[in-house]
């Protein structure tokens, strides 16, 4: 049912071999042209790889998004080659080992937070400007996902600046809905639980022993970490007609870790239920 053929769809941050390049994937098998941005010559590589086995009409862009010259002539480019552009999705984001901090008072905990919020809200901010500007040109509307974080939802304790700028982005992509609702333009944002990505050219922060794996495990109640193609899945549906009434709105896709009650200790129960009989008898069945 979903038909993006004479599309043209945007992956900004298409190359890190995870969510921006499983989105790019997706949205060709489902018959988009998809211009693919990156900033570095790795990532370009690895979109191009990716979107060449899905036909040669895909466009790999490399840009900063914070050049919004380049951005605005990627765009007009592939406009009057492949339609008008129909689609947007915001990958560009996320943190470092750096940028992750102990103490919220120690002395680099500024610079940290400075540098996260820029980073996960700036491109994003850009790439949809400068896509909404096309989209009101053509008169076509058309749909833009950001992606945020479960973090933004609840607290980001050594990563303060990540978690408030995700909230940010959540904020921001509300805003976005009700200034550019008026020409059909839709902003959603999808907020994932913890992906489990290639992060091609970037560090991991997985890993561990089988104990620390279980553990991730244990917090997320479909017992996985998500894949790429899961957040793959509900940008498809976001930037499809089927979402055509879906605006302003954070989905989040973690397999139903946010709606865990962060009381609960390892037996599933809440921490506040103390009579050992109770919980004998609970746990028992
Ligand atoms: N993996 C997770 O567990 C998880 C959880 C929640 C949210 N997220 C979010 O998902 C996104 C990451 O997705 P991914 O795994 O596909 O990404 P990634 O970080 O592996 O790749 C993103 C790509 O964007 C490119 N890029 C960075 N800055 C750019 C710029 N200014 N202009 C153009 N390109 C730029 C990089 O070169 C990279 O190839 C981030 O926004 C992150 O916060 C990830």
């Amino acid at each position: 049912m979903i038909d993006l053929k004479g599309q043209l769809h945007v992956v900004a941050g298409a190359g890190g071999g995870g969510i921006g390049t499983a989105a790019g994937v997706l949205l060709a098998q489902a018959g988009a042209t998809v211009l693919a941005i990156d900033k570095t010559d790795i990532g370009c590589a690895s979109a191009a790889e990716a979107l060449g086995a899905h036909g040669a009409h895909h466009r790999i862009v490399q840009a900063d998004l914070a050049d919004e010259q380049a951005l605005r002539a990627a765009l007009e480019s592939a406009a009057a080659e492949a339609g008008p552009l129909r689609g947007l999705v915001n990958v560009v984001g996320g943190i470092t080992s750096q940028d992750l901090i102990a103490p919220l008072l120690g002395e680099d905990a500024m610079t940290a937070f400075d540098r996260l919020m820029r980073f996960n809200t700036v491109p994003t901010l850009a790439a949809s400007r400068a896509v909404a500007r096309a989209m009101v040109a053509h008169r076509q509307g058309g749909s833009i996902v950001n992606i945020a974080s479960a973090a933004g939802i609840v607290g980001m304790p050594y990563g303060a600046g990540y978690g408030a700028a995700k909230a940010a982005l959540i904020n921001l992509t509300r805003t976005m809905a009700v200034e550019w609702g008026g020409a059909g333009i839709r902003v959603n944002a999808i907020a994932p639980g913890s992906i489990a990505t290639a992060k091609i050219g970037r560090e991991r922060f997985d890993g561990g022993t089988d104990e620390k794996d279980r553990a991730a495990k244990a917090v997320v109640p479909l017992g996985r970490r998500g894949l790429p193609g899961d957040i793959a899945g509900v940008v498809l549906f976001l930037l499809s007609d089927l979402a055509a009434y879906v605006s302003g709105q954070t989905i989040a896709v973690d397999g139903g870790m946010l709606a865990r009650p962060p009381y609960n200790d390892a037996d599933g129960l809440p921490v506040f239920m103390t009579d050992p009989a109770l919980r004998e008898r609970l746990l028992g069945d």
